[in-house]
């Protein structure tokens, strides 16, 4: 693995939610020299307290603001010499998006279209030429490449985008500007689709810690449509370690699919998650906690499969999962047990209560 590219003042965006915190956690104790500036709008999904216990707070700012806001982002890029952006900010639920569409649009979309615009403009007008040393690193999914069939090969970076909810379809979207700026401006990117991340600070909207929050409460598991649905699942550690060798060794205007190489039906990941409980709070109310795995509707237009080829980023940058799912499933369920006023925070806001109703009582849940 040859370096290609050093990072000294990075502007990471949607750095207070889930994977973009643990990304700069990661950071700071990889790169003891980079300075971190984190642009996050707090949207319900940002939360600052996902940046408590940073190893060394003094090499990280933090900006509340919109990535859509240009002058802030231009201003930003400037004041703090930035040679390297890292987009994480999105919406980023599959559900949210089949409700409110327009935001994901705003977002994904307009959002990254104004953060490549600004760093064109900022890196072609400052003392480095653009393309020497500077980076822009596009973080996106596995989703835009749409649904598999129980016999089709996994997704590989050739594989055309297939894209199906307003989610995937705005992912897909901003991954299709963010390689035009290349071929156009010859602006230095690289993009990374990965499939589903879990772990600590997972916002409850996700099935594993929906699933984690209920269960130790006792309520119902709501399992969409049949549970037979596959997808690949990373732990949000490894995924942050391949960004970092995409951004430091990754060939400018290359993709890279990530991935856990692992195909759990959600059942069984529900399952697994209630047996971990089941060892780990014995004296719960819920003990059995599969029995309160209840089937809802399903999601519509819900991708059955997802699998990923992850054999480039093996090649070219020696990447791969170290976290099996067994024992990442029990990190994270004793991460929500050991963090319940995190949940409580998170989940204690009239927004949050509006969402699992919109999302679940149409769904007959019991919601309360
Ligand atoms: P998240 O929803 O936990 O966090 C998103 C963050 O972006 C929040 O802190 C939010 O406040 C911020 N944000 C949203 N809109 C913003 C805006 N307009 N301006 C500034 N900040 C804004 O998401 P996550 O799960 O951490 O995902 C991060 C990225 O990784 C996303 O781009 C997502 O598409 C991608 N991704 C996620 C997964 C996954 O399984 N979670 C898998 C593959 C790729
Ligand atoms: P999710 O965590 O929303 O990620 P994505 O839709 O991006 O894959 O959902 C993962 C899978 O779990 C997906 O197939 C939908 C399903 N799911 C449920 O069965 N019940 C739930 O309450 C949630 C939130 C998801």
């Amino acid at each position: 693995m040859v370096p290609t590219h050093k990072i000294e003042n990075i502007l990471v965006t949607g750095g207070a939610g889930f994977i973009g915190s643990n990304f700069i956690r990661s950071i700071l104790l990889r790169e003891p020299q980079v300075r971190i500036v984190n642009l996050d709008a707090l949207t319900y999904a940002g939360h600052p307290a996902n940046l408590d216990d940073l190893s060394d707070p003094r090499r990280h700012t933090f900006f509340q603001g919109n990535i859509t806001d240009r002058p802030l982002v231009d201003a930003l890029l400037r004041k703090h010499s930035i040679d390297t952006i890292v987009h994480f900010a999105a919406e980023t639920h599959v559900d949210r998006s089949i409700h409110y569409p327009q935001i994901f649009v705003e977002t994904n979309v307009v959002g990254t279209f104004a953060l490549l615009e600004a760093a064109r403009q900022y890196w072609a007008a400052s003392s480095q030429p653009a393309g020497q040393d500077v980076r822009f690193h596009h973080v996106s999914s596995d989703e835009v490449f749409g649904t598999l069939g129980p016999q089709d090969p996994p997704f590989n970076e050739t594989t055309p985008y297939d894209p199906r909810s307003p989610y995937s379809a705005s992912k897909a979207a901003s991954d299709h500007l963010v390689r035009a700026y290349f071929y156009t401006y010859g602006l230095p990117v690289t993009i990374t689709n990965c499939s589903n991340n879990y772990g600590p600070r997972q916002f409850p909207e996700k099935l594993i810690p929906v699933m984690l929050g209920r269960a130790l409460e006792g309520k119902t598991l709501p399992v969409y449509g049949d549970g037979r649905q596959v997808r690949d699942w990373l732990y949000v550690d490894d995924h942050s370690e391949a960004i970092h060798r995409v951004l430091t060794a990754g060939r400018p205007g290359e993709t890279y699919n990530i991935g856990g190489e692992n195909q759990p039906t959600n059942l069984e990941v529900v399952e697994t998650l209630c047996q971990i409980l089941d060892e780990l709070v014995p004296d719960s109310a819920g003990v059995p906690h599969e029995r309160l795995i209840e089937f809802v509707p399903d999601r519509p237009g819900h991708d059955r499969r997802y699998d990923i080829d992850i054999r480039k980023i093996k090649r070219e940058l020696g990447w791969q999962p170290a976290v099996p799912l067994a024992e990442g499933l029990l990190i994270t369920a004793r991460w929500y047990l050991d963090h319940p006023a995190w949940m409580e925070t998170v989940r204690g806001t009239p927004e949050y209560r509006a969402w699992i109703d919109r999302n679940y009582t149409a769904r007959n849940l019991e919601v309360e």
